[in-house]
């Protein structure tokens, strides 16, 4: 079955990726609305920014909003965001974790911690989450794309355990101006977290794939 086209996503988090991702999508013919914590008034200039296309809401009413809803804050705040309103909903999670930006979470201290989009998707049970856009700089998203077929072209990983939720993300990702590598199901993510080769670098599929295949699980988390 093809899938609805994505028209509208709701983006939880309007910092470095949030903002870029929104920025991204309004070029591309994308509606956008936007939550942060601090709610939708201080959303204000963003709005202005990316209008006619772009609105400001809460976090559920943005989650609802989406087509596909992207989760770009920090990793201690997972618990925060209301699951109803996520119910049905193809997600995005681009988060890394970073304790010493975010805070420890307790349950990615633990031996054989699950990843940052594995916890998400444990909170959001009803919701299929797909984990990509966390292993670039967010300054590259409106920056690094380019048309299908470039030479070199960069591009995206994604994974999650839902084919259809990673084919619409997958074809989001291409209309962001990235190619598509596809690592697996949500348990194969730690291939491009951080301090992994997948992690960051500018890399075309092929290079890519390489990378995702010399990954190397480690037992403590990096410092
Ligand atoms: N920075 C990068 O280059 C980059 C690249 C790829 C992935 N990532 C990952 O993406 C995630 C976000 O990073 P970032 O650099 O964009 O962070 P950031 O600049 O600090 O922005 C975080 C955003 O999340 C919002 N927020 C925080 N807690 C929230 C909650 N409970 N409910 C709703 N909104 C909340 C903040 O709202 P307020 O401002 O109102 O508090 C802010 O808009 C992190 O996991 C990071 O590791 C970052």
């Amino acid at each position: 079955m093809t899938p609805t086209p994505v028209r509208t996503l709701g983006i939880i988090g309007a910092g470095n990726v949030g903002a870029q991702i929104a920025r991204r999508a309004v070029e591309v013919g994308l509606d956008v609305v936007l939550a942060n914590s601090r709610g939708p008034e201080s959303l204000e200039e963003l709005i202005a920014e990316l209008a006619p296309s772009a609105g400001a809401a809460t976090v559920t009413d943005a989650a609802r909003a989406g087509d596909v809803v992207v989760v770009a804050i920090p990793i201690s705040g997972y618990r925060d965001l209301p699951a109803e309103a996520f119910a049905g909903k193809t997600v995005i999670d681009t988060g890394n974790y970073y304790p010493e930006y975010s805070g420890p979470v307790d349950e990615l201290e633990q031996p054989g911690a699950p990843t940052t989009s594995e916890l998400l998707q444990r909170h959001l049970p009803d919701a299929s989450v797909v984990k990509a856009f966390n292993n670039l700089s967010a300054a590259d998203v409106t920056t690094d794309g380019s048309p299908a077929g470039s030479p070199g072209r960069r591009s995206l990983v994604v994974a999650g355990d839902d084919a259809d939720a990673k084919a619409v993300v997958a074809d989001l990702v291409d209309r962001f101006g990235f190619d598509v590598v596809d690592a697996g199901a949500l348990d194969e993510g730690w291939r491009y977290e951080r301090d992994q080769p997948a992690y960051g670098v500018p890399r075309d599929r092929a290079d890519m794939t390489a990378a995702l295949a010399a990954a190397e699980r480690r037992t403590e988390r990096a410092r």
